[in-house]
């Protein structure tokens, strides 16, 4: 029997317009990071930070390549360009935001760790303001900053 055939559109995701994969946010956030503390990113440093192969890596490298968010020359290295500067800044922010609310709320380290890796890749601009307004909020107000922790560990 032929599947009946749905009308309504699905909802749109909040992120589907988002052009690049977590993949792909995970590796830029990791150059950068690699860049800005040893500066230069190596795909045998990016292996070892991602625990995968360094084959995997060169591939994925080269794809990032082909796509202009960096420039890769084999044996010499890589740098960012523009537009995977910009977007590595961007999740590094989010990343940071993400800690530090989560951090506020009095979780864990390993805790938040986790979640802001898997978090950071799917919230939108929207929800980022709105998490750093209440991040901002929470700082001013001690006493309400409090009650929210307290309540959380209950
Ligand atoms: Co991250």
């Amino acid at each position: 029997m032929p599947r009946k055939q749905t009308t309504k559109t699905p909802p749109r995701r909040p992120d589907s317009d988002r052009a690049h994969s977590s993949t792909v946010e995970d590796y830029l956030e990791r150059i950068l990071e690699l860049i800005n503390t040893k500066g230069y990113a190596r795909v045998v440093d990016i292996a070892e930070s991602l625990q995968i192969s360094q084959a995997s890596v060169t591939n994925m490298v080269q794809k990032l390549d082909a796509e202009g968010l960096l420039n890769y020359e084999r044996y010499r290295g890589m740098i960012l360009t523009t537009a995977g500067q910009t977007l590595a800044l961007n999740i590094t922010r989010r990343h940071q935001l993400l800690t530090d609310f989560l951090g506020l709320l009095g979780l864990e380290d390993n805790v938040i760790y986790r979640d802001v890796e898997g978090m950071e890749h799917h919230i939108s601009a929207p929800t980022v303001r709105a998490i750093e307004a209440l991040t901002e909020q929470l700082k001013r107000q001690p006493a309400l900053l409090e009650r929210v922790r307290t309540a959380a560990q209950q």
